[in-house]
């Protein structure tokens, strides 16, 4: 499935036949292959992806947790558009690919979602981001994904090259301990940056601030 999408770059919604353009609104091939990587390596079995789309990203996490071998192993992804932006196509890859059962799609917003699974109590060992892209929605992911992943798990994020995508990154590295594990080289389309949350607990005064 990852092939033939790549390979074809459109696709056919069968919910309403509408055509799709799949890049570069998807993640890249390279993209897809280190996120599916950093999965393996993680030995990761509980995933979480902001932004569903054309579910590119979502086959690649799947295919690094079917590596792992765990038949336990979940996904869950976030997207408030899929059926109205999207034809429901990223839907439509995973059924076809045989991996729907082993992902939870919310059709909500993160910034919703992602305070009811601390709620909650869900724990996840890799999250990717790939949603709203302005500052403030960046942010809010990413504080939300930091307490959400356990400690020195993996945030991997989508579209760095941004001014405001890196410097709602840059507040986890200089603030809360977060470290970068690996940065992509950068194109117009897409960079990734990895990052690690603190194994140690946070300990920072209540007047603690360091700019960003
Ligand atoms: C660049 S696309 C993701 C592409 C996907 N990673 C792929 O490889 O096909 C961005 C996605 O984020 C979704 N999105 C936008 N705002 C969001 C939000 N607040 N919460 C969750 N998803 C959001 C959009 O509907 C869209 O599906």
């Amino acid at each position: 499935m990852i092939e033939r999408l790549a390979r074809d770059g459109t696709a056919v919604a069968r919910s309403d036949g509408s055509t799709h353009e799949l890049f570069p609104v998807a993640a890249s091939a390279a993209e897809g292959e280190a996120l599916g990587g950093w999965v393996s390596r993680e030995r990761a079995k509980r995933t979480i992806e902001v932004g569903l789309g054309y579910g590119f990203s979502t086959l690649h996490i799947c295919e690094g947790l079917l590596v792992g071998g765990d038949s336990s192993a979940r996904h869950v992804a976030l997207d408030p558009y899929q059926a109205t932006r999207f034809g429901d196509c990223g839907l439509q890859f995973l059924e076809e690919a045989g991996v729907s059962g082993m992902v939870e799609h919310h059709a909500e917003a993160s910034e919703i979602a992602l305070p009811r699974f601390l709620d909650e109590g869900r724990r996840f060992d890799l999250a990717f981001v790939d949603g709203n892209h302005r500052f403030d929605g960046v942010f809010l992911d990413l504080v939300f994904l930091g307490r959400l992943v356990r400690p020195g798990g993996i945030l991997f994020l989508d579209d760095y090259q941004l001014p405001a995508v890196a410097r709602a990154a840059s507040f986890g590295v200089t603030n809360l301990g977060w470290t970068r594990e690996e940065v992509s080289g950068a194109d117009d389309l897409h960079q990734w940056a990895v990052l690690r949350t603190s194994e140690v607990p946070d300990t920072r005064a209540f007047d603690h601030f360091v700019d960003f």
